[in-house]
């Protein structure tokens, strides 16, 4: 049913808990099943020079968190908004259908995060939108 990607990434999860340096937090949760992730970063001059993850939610959010990371360390802001739920999925080699609604999570928490940064930064903080799944799975956003 999973990739080996995701079941490695699932067994030894990448970039987990808390990161004591982090200037920006993004939490947010899955409507469908309250699940939950929240993604520190570390941003210098734009760019995401550490990040870490924690999540309380199934494997697939475990992994798509873990991958999420993984792609957006060391990337600009705008590189890290351009990375979709899609991308994340692909990386891992690929969700089950059914799961494909946790990945979202991740492209979630990495906008909530940036997001977070640009207001205490004191610009206009950017919409926690980017999906355009059919699945409800986060609730519609
Ligand atoms: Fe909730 Fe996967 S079932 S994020």
């Amino acid at each position: 049913m999973y990739s080996e990607k995701v079941m490695e990434h699932f067994a030894n999860p990448r970039n987990v808990g808390e990161l004591e340096t982090a200037n920006a937090v993004g939490e947010v949760g899955n409507a469908k099943c309250g699940d939950i992730m929240k993604i520190y970063m570390k941003i210098e001059n734009d760019i995401i020079t550490d990040v870490s993850f924690k999540t309380f939610g199934c494997g697939a959010a475990v992994a798509t968190s873990s991958m999420a990371t993984e792609l957006v360390k060391g990337k600009t802001l705008k590189e890290a908004l351009n990375i979709t739920n899609k991308a994340v999925t692909e990386a891992l080699d690929g969700l089950p259908n059914e799961k494909i609604h946790c990945s979202v999570l991740a492209e979630q928490a990495i906008r909530a995060a940036i997001t977070d940064y640009y207001k205490q930064q004191g610009n206009d903080p950017l919409p926690l939108v980017g999906c355009d799944l059919d699945c409800e799975g986060c609730g519609g956003h």
